[in-house]
């Protein structure tokens, strides 16, 4: 007996492999909240209004008891019907349609060998809410015998009969869904609402086999109730414990309240959106289309994702769920949609990155406006545009072009460096070479206008022998002002550093000469108002490529109303050595105090010496007060230069000589105009021989008392720093500093 127990132990397990249920209760749970969802191994779900447990079931019909006495290892647990009546049937499977499926028994009516029961019969349904399904077939295995259902009061609900076929005795295999019409297995289908049956067998003798004995005792014969869609071929019907049979559930017997405990409201044959269940006047409820799980729970119903399907929408396409639907889009929407939130995102950063350039421009942009107006940028504009200045030969430089012509202001590229400013050597984009003169003050209130007077004034002179101003820049924090490049250094550089590659001819120094003094006479006259250099020196003086004088540094000139015939200045400006000692005295700058200074240029020329020089015995000497004072004692030769002595005639340097004399008288009014001096000069220079000196001039003998004064040291630190022997070894004297 213990083996037959093992046995049917061990089909039992066989045929619950072979039945394997998927895994279909992972979610949602069918179970009521915080009741046990399925028993013990996660086959099973057991769903509302069947439970485990106290208040997990509806009444006392649905209740489960989960049996876990099995002592055959693998334990698995068996959900039971719970109910005294259903005598403990064995729920194989439990589904929200309306019906479940149970372990029907197997009546056997004769035990074939195995010493189990006879006649054991299905449960009486009777009272319960559940009936035999129409689903279910009556099967009967037998040699020759007619098995009939009957009802309590006796009559048959269903019969059918087996002929004894080929099969042997034992007939335990005899069973299968697609041969059994009536060879050793008949079937027969059974009428709705059954609840309780009994079947019995009764022998048929077969007039062909009258003979045969096993049919009377020795075969086996079996009956039961399966469903339809049992499909297992075969099985031993010996050692099975039952077959799977189907039980409806009647709900029309229960209340909605009961069914769904009292707080539930559901409306029955309507979906409920929110519920997600669908249920009809017999009480069957559903879940809405799209939606899964237990329509007999609040909130069972939940929504399917229809995209756990990988072939749902087909290849090429995207599949997205919805509530109770899904979507699919092409995957070339989706990649759309992708690249749409790269390339916008992209936007933004570079939005972000634009605009901040934006803001850091504009900032530039503010500054730089800032400074255009703080240096008489709009000033400048103004003039320009009234026409007073010309605007062709003004060019307003940005920033950014000087910055990049002079390297951002390299220290390499320093010509000169002056008591007011730096000159840098630069090179703009077109390839042209120039000098960029940069103030080293911040200029500010009136001196704005003196200094767009300046540029205004220098953009009018077109004179071969005044360096060019080409433009200025007023972008940045101190102007900056852009002349054409002078290649050859100062007049004052020459004649201190003769030497016999380059020797300083006559002709040259006359040539020169002449030149400087047209190109005051040019601004003394020429142009619309008159203009004051009023720091005539040799060092203001610059040679270009072919030894061309040309007067650079208008940092102190002025222009004067053409109706005065003098500045009146607070502060005497100019260099010592060059100062017209009348000016000195009067404070008034006339055109004549320019004459002056060009006269010691001029004696400059003649003598080779500096305006202010040691002699032997290391005194300071004026060499205006020298040379007049050699004239006067006939010593003129004696203190020439060699190079003059040599190259020049007497009668050259005779005239020459007295012009510088007439330069240099006390009395301005005296001195010739700087017309007459460039006449004069023009004349020897075309000339230079039979000319007659022509005594105009009244050459007073001078005496100043400012040699007592001047000193070299204090002339020197006047000088720009004498280490720069560029063409800009100059004073950029770009602001007038007095009024
Ligand atoms: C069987 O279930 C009961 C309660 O349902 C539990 O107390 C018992 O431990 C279980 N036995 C085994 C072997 O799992
Ligand atoms: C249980 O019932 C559900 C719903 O009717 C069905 O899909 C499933 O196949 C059944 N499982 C077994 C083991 O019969
Ligand atoms: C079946 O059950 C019902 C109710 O429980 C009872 O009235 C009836 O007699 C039972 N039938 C049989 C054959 O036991
Ligand atoms: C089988 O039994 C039923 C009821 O007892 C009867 O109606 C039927 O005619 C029988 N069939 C045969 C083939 O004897
Ligand atoms: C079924 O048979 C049993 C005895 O075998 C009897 O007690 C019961 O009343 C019968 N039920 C019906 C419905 O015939
Ligand atoms: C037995 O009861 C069923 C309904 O339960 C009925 O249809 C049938 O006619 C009854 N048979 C007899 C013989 O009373
Ligand atoms: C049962 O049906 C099958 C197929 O329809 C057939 O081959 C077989 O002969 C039938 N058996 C009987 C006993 O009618
Ligand atoms: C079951 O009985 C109900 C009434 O109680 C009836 O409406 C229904 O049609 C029956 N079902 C079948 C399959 O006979
Ligand atoms: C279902 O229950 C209702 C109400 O109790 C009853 O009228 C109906 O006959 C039952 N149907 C079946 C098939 O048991
Ligand atoms: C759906 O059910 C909920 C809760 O049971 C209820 O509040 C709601 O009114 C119902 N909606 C409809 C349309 O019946
Ligand atoms: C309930 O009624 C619907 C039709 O309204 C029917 O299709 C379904 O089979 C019925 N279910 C039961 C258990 O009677």
């Amino acid at each position: 007996m213990e083996v037959v127990q093992f046995l049917i132990q061990i089909t039992l397990f066989l045929w619950s492999l072979s039945n394997a249920i998927p895994a279909v209760a992972s979610q949602p749970s069918l179970a009521k909240q915080g009741c046990q969802r399925d028993c013990g191994m996660d086959t099973i779900p057991i769903p509302y209004p069947f439970g485990i447990g106290a208040g997990c079931f509806m009444n006392e019909w649905f209740e489960i008891t989960c049996d876990n006495s099995t002592n055959i290892s693998p334990r698995i647990p068996i959900p039971r019907l719970n109910h005294a009546s259903l005598k403990q049937l064995e729920v194989l499977n439990l589904s929200m349609d309306g019906t479940l499926s149970v372990r029907n028994p197997i009546t056997l009516f004769s035990d074939c060998g195995t010493g189990r029961p006879l006649a054991e019969q299905a449960p009486n349904l009777t009272g319960s809410p559940f009936v035999f399904s129409k689903r279910n077939r009556l099967v009967s295995v037998s040699c020759g015998g007619n098995t009939s259902m009957k009802l309590m009061n006796g009559s048959t609900v269903g019969w059918c009969s087996a002929t004894c076929g080929d099969k042997g005795g034992l007939l335990d295999q005899a069973y299968g869904p697609n041969n059994c019409n009536g060879s050793n297995c008949c079937q027969t289908t059974i009428p709705g609402n059954l609840t309780n049956f009994n079947t019995s067998f009764q022998e048929v003798k077969d007039p062909l086999k009258a003979s045969d004995t096993t049919s009377e005792s020795g075969s086996c014969k079996y009956a039961f109730l399966v469903d339809e869609a049992w499909v297992v071929p075969g099985p031993d019907l010996r050692y099975l414990v039952g077959v799977p049979g189907v039980l409806e559930w009647n709900w029309s017997q229960y209340t909605k309240s009961e069914i769904y405990g009292t707080a539930s409201t559901t409306i029955w044959d309507a979906i409920n959106l929110s519920t997600g269940t669908v249920c009809t006047s017999n009480n069957s409820c559903s879940c809405a289309n799209g939606l899964e799980g237990n329509p007999y729970v609040f909130d069972g119903c939940q929504d399917i994702d229809e995209c756990k399907d990988p072939n749902r929408c087909g290849p090429g396409k995207t599949c997205r769920n919805t509530f109770r639907s899904f979507e699919c889009q092409s995957r070339f929407n989706v990649a759309i949609i992708v690249i749409s939130c790269i390339v916008g995102l992209l936007f933004i950063h570079i939005g972000a990155w634009w605009s901040h350039r934006v803001i850091m421009k504009r900032k530039v942009i503010n500054r730089k406006r800032k400074f255009f107006q703080q240096n008489g940028g709009f000033l400048l504009e103004q003039q320009l545009s009234s026409g007073e200045a010309n605007v062709d030969k003004i060019k307003l430089f940005s920033a950014e072009e000087l910055e990049k012509a002079t390297d951002l202001f390299s220290v390499e590229r320093i010509l000169g460096r002056g008591g007011q400013g730096t000159v840098y050597k630069g090179m703009l984009a077109n390839g042209r070479i120039v000098a960029v003169k940069k103030s080293k003050s911040v200029v500010s209130g009136d001196e704005v206008r003196q200094f767009i007077n300046e540029i205004v004034i220098l953009s009018q002179v077109i004179q071969k022998n005044v360096v060019k101003l080409m433009g200025c820049c007023l972008e940045t924090e101190v102007p900056l002002l852009v002349y054409e490049f002078i290649q050859n250094g100062t007049l004052s550089h020459y004649i201190q550093h003769q030497n016999e590659e380059f020797p300083l001819t006559w002709e040259m120094r006359l040539r020169v000469a002449t030149e400087v003094a047209g190109a005051l006479s040019y601004l003394h006259s020429a142009v619309s108002r008159p203009i004051y250099h009023r720091d005539i020196k040799s060092s203001n003086i610059l040679l270009d490529d072919k030894y061309r004088a040309k007067v650079a540094d208008f940092g102190t000139s002025r222009s004067v109303a053409i109706d005065k015939t003098h500045l009146t200045m607070t502060q005497v400006n100019g260099t010592f050595g060059y100062l017209d000692p009348e000016y000195f005295q009067t404070s008034q700058f006339t055109d004549k105090s320019d004459v002056y200074s060009y006269g010691v240029v001029l004696v400059e020329l003649l003598t080779g010496r500096k305006p202010i020089f040691k002699t032997e015995s290391q005194e300071p000497m004026s060499l205006s007060h020298y040379f007049l004072l050699s004239m006067d004692e006939n010593r003129l030769f004696d203190i020439l230069d060699a190079r003059v002595v040599k190259d020049a005639r007497k009668e050259e340097i005779m005239v020459v000589a007295n012009l510088a004399k007439s330069c240099l008288n006390l009395n301005g009014k005296k001195r010739p105009t700087m017309k007459e001096v460039e006449a004069e000069l023009q004349g020897i220079h075309l000339s230079l021989k039979n000319f007659d000196v022509q005594q105009n001039f009244d050459v007073d003998h001078v005496q100043t008392r400012m040699n007592e004064v001047w000193d070299v040291d204090s002339a020197s630190t006047h000088e720009p720093s004498t280490s720069f022997s560029s063409p800009f070894d100059v004073e950029p004297l770009l602001f007038i500093r007095t009024e």
